[in-house]
């Protein structure tokens, strides 16, 4: 599917684009360079069942509570005006649960999109979905093509959910991709990272620059494997459900924090080139 490219321009926001805010995200906004955000923003979204199980709730609780810090985060990455985020809603791997949970998490997703739509477009948000849709239920099918047809024309944050998505299925869809324009044009080029970078269901995206995991878990459980070649990692003990504005901010001040080498030296210890992307770890 061809999307239009992001724009190139910095847009960045004002301290007041996030309207009311509380002593402590005050403290933490004042800390904050706006002009220094990440451009992509991942989260893997987890511990919504143990958020429950907590408070002797059944699970489907914890995942009811998680859509709030689902709009909390797309709202406020949208008025501090990072070009891209993309939450993790469902894996390819999440089929193995039980089935009264996988079509609760479907039925949620339905209304989220349902209710959240006017404050998408207020927003001026572009909705994409990253996966194999055509394994979806009918109706979710549906769901996703008129978020995406309703928020094309938008020119706001880029907001992906993934949702059965893998990152190796991701990377062997693309191969396929390839595969299929190569068919019956005899080309015998190899396939460079440019090329595979565009087939991916990220195509146009800049790659995320941090990546957040909620509730402590030190894994990527099969992520964007591709794009996070060079993201920086935040996890948080927090679980989702509990994942406020602060904790967001405090995220995004931590990556400013973080030295940004891509495999090179520290900035200013070299001449005026800039390090080499890809060059190491
Ligand atoms: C993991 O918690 C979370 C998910 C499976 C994703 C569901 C996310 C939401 C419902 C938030 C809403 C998002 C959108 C875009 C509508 P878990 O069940 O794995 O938690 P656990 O590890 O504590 O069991």
């Amino acid at each position: 599917m061809a999307h239009s490219p992001t724009p190139k321009t910095l847009q960045v926001a004002t301290p007041g684009s996030l309207g009311p805010v509380t002593p402590e995200e005050v403290s933490l906004l004042e800390k904050l360079d706006l002009a220094r955000l990440p451009r992509h923003v991942a989260v893997i979204m987890d511990g919504n069942g143990r958020w429950a199980q907590k408070r002797r709730l059944p699970r489907i609780a914890g995942h009811r509570s998680g859509t709030q810090s689902a709009r909390t985060t797309i709202e406020t990455c949208a008025r501090l005006k990072i070009e891209a985020l993309t939450l993790y809603a469902f894996s390819v791997e999440n089929w193995r649960r039980p089935k009264t949970e996988i079509d609760f998490l479907m039925a949620l997703l339905r209304e989220y999109l349902r209710k959240e739509m006017p404050l998408i477009q207020k927003n001026n948000i572009r909705m994409r979905f990253l996966g194999r849709m055509d394994e979806l239920p009918a109706g979710v099918q549906n769901d996703v093509r008129d978020a995406m047809e309703k928020t094309a024309g938008n020119q706001g944050m880029v907001l992906c959910v993934a949702l059965n998505y893998g990152g190796r299925a991701e990377i062997v869809d693309a191969m396929n991709a390839i595969l299929s324009e190569r068919n019956g044009h005899g080309t015998s080029n190899k396939i460079t990272e440019e090329q595979l970078s565009r087939h991916l269901y990220t195509e146009g995206l800049p790659d995320p620059d941090l990546l957040i995991r909620t509730s402590g878990e030190m894994r990527v459980s099969n992520f964007l494997l591709w794009q996070i070649a060079y993201a920086e990692i935040f996890v948080t003990e927090t679980l989702w459900p509990d994942f406020s504005r602060a904790r967001l901010l405090e995220a995004l001040l931590e990556f400013q924090k973080r030295e940004r080498r891509y495999g090179g030296i520290r900035e200013g210890q070299a001449s005026s080139e800039k390090p080499a992307r890809a060059a190491g770890h």
